[in-house]
């Protein structure tokens, strides 16, 4: 599609220029004011959709700065990108491919025909071959080599063939079906794998390789580990294909490394890594909390789906959240973006979000291959609250960056202690309060006497004790975290970083700086083991090598 081949140059679009002089006019803005002035500015600034309530009411923003925002997405064509994207347009123009993760949660009945050729029939049929694996090893009629039913099943993966399943199987964990546990092996790192096969019996375990390429160096290093460890344990050679099973789109070599075309989930190349877990990649989701809880995820991405599809720009959840980044990122100078989760079932919600946000948007070329002239994809960080508060919230308060925050609760806890939940939630809801809302020196000298100092000593700690505020956030509030609604959360940002990408003009489905890592990591191996690469390594790798075969031992 043109639209993808020659993206518009958004600082070149006349909304941009007005931006300018609006952030310049915004100089003086203050949060606290707004609020002031403003009785309905939490009404104004928020909306409800797919289970999910979003407060955007905390972001320096007024009518004219979202005005011209909305414009700039109209300007450049981020309706039509919209509609692009899920009628399966190659938004991937550099490797010729649509991206169609949204066809993955469509239902049954609504055909999508990619090249002439209707694509739900074949993602259909994978989900019915995944139905039938969960059904077996649930029931216990899926029997190891030695006729005993499957206890654990470890996922062999890395990138979005790890952080997705991760993501969703532990934070549904209160959904968890059959007692089947479900591990991961993601790292070339021998003391990972030796943790995780220590507390595992070959003769009950499963191995899914899940590798969209089969590959990916770290995944099939383990993966010939776990068949050297399933024989070393007394694993049979005829009982093999009962313990390993493969998704890829590479089906020969999963079958050349021993599985049986059977047990072969396939994935397809309209599907991003990072956007994979809705595939046959989220198999350890639905071992985990069962194919008809896997089947409400999936409802929940469609309601977003449609969401993003339908509402208009102005009430677009995922729309609103890309236009406030590309705010902070190009006219505030704001460089990173934390994400907050306050609930342990979303502790790992932000390592998630850093491949699909930074993998995605991590990029400073447009799709016609010509420099981008304006900030892209921010750092994505943060974790979970509280911990974080006690940790490097400290900077978020008082340091000089401006870091704008997404806080995500859940109404509901799946596990209420005492007052915890009220407790946690209001700590959520504070951090953001005491973000936007900051301490004036006056305010900190005022309570420094209160408190009986004496004037030397207020004047020496009320500067120390100045909470700027001001600053940005998001609150998203979930009535608890199901299926449905984490489906729906997830999806949200897969859609803002999309959203994001067709106003940068970048290409958020290729990850060709992954590739010189790989390449390189494939030379230094060679000097490790004392072989020529061909390929002189420079003076600090070369002395880093010789140190490592100087000392190591074994
Ligand atoms: O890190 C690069 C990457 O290609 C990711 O995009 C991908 O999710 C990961 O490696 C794993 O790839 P594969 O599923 O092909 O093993």
């Amino acid at each position: 599609m043109a639209h993808f081949l020659n993206p518009v140059d958004i600082t070149a679009l006349p909304a941009w220029p007005a931006l300018h002089a609006q952030r310049q006019a915004m100089q003086h803005f203050n949060l606290r004011e707004a609020f002031a002035s403003d009785a309905q500015r939490f009404e104004r600034y928020s909306l409800e959709s797919c289970g999910l309530f979003l407060d955007y009411s905390k972001n320096l923003i007024d009518e004219q700065s979202l005005a011209l925002l909305l414009q700039l997405a109209e300007q450049a064509g981020l309706s039509q990108a919209i509609g692009a994207l899920f009628e399966g347009a190659e938004v991937n123009a550099s490797e010729r491919r649509p991206a169609l993760h949204t066809a993955l949660r469509r239902p049954v009945g609504q055909p999508l025909y990619l090249q002439g050729k209707d694509l739900m029939p074949q993602v259909h049929q994978v989900l019915q071959q995944m139905t039938e694996l969960v059904a077996r090893i649930h029931n216990g009629l899926w029997r190891g080599y030695s006729e005993q039913a499957i206890t654990d099943v470890v996922n062999i993966g890395i990138g979005g063939s790890f952080l997705g399943p991760q993501l969703v199987s532990e934070a549904l964990q209160p959904f968890n079906q059959k007692g089947v546990h479900c591990h991961y092996l993601a790292n070339i790192d021998g003391s990972e794998f030796r943790e995780v096969t220590a507390q595992l019996n070959a003769a009950t375990t499963l191995f899914i390789v899940s590798s969209k390429s089969f590959s990916t160096l770290e995944t099939l290093k383990n993966a010939e580990a776990a068949r050297a460890w399933y024989f070393a344990q007394g694993g049979s050679e005829s009982g093999l294909h009962r313990h390993f099973v493969a998704v890829t789109s590479h089906p020969q070599a999963a079958i050349d490394f021993g599985m049986r075309a059977e047990n072969i989930f396939p994935l397809w190349d309209w599907v991003g890594g990072r956007y994979s877990l809705w595939s046959a990649i989220g198999l350890p989701i639905a071992l985990t909390i069962g194919m008809s809880n896997f089947k409400e995820l999936l409802a929940g991405a469609y309601c977003m789906d449609q969401h993003f599809l339908q509402a208009p720009l102005a009430r677009n959840m995922p729309v609103l959240l890309a236009l406030l980044g590309l705010w902070y990122g190009s006219f505030w100078g704001a460089q990173s973006h934390a994400i907050l989760p306050y609930d342990y079932y979303l502790r790992n919600f932000t390592d998630h979000l850093q491949q699909l946000d930074m993998e995605s948007n991590g990029k400073s070329v447009r799709q016609d291959g010509s420099p981008l002239h304006t900030p892209s994809g921010p750092v994505i960080w943060g974790g979970v609250g509280c911990n974080g508060q006690h940790a490097y919230h400290q900077l978020l308060h008082q340091g000089t960056p401006l870091i704008p925050a997404d806080f995500i609760v859940p109404v509901v806890s799946h596990q209420p202690l005492a007052d915890h939940h009220q407790w946690l939630y209001a700590n959520c809801l504070s951090q953001s309060q005491a973000l936007m809302h900051g301490k004036t020196l006056a305010e900190a000298a005022a309570e420094l006497r209160a408190q009986g100092l004496d004037e030397q000593d207020v004047q020496r700690l009320a500067p120390h004790k100045v909470i700027p505020g001001n600053r940005p956030s998001n609150t998203l509030i979930l009535e608890r975290v199901s299926p449905r609604r984490l489906g729906a959360l997830i999806a949200l940002y897969e859609h803002k970083v999309y959203a994001q990408s067709v106003l940068w003009g970048i290409n958020a489905f290729d990850q060709w700086g992954v590739e010189l890592g790989k390449q390189l990591g494939r030379q230094v191996y060679q000097h490790l083991q004392g072989q020529d690469s061909g390929q002189p390594l420079d003076a600090s790798t070369a002395g880093l090598v010789s140190f490592f075969r100087n000392r190591h031992r074994g």
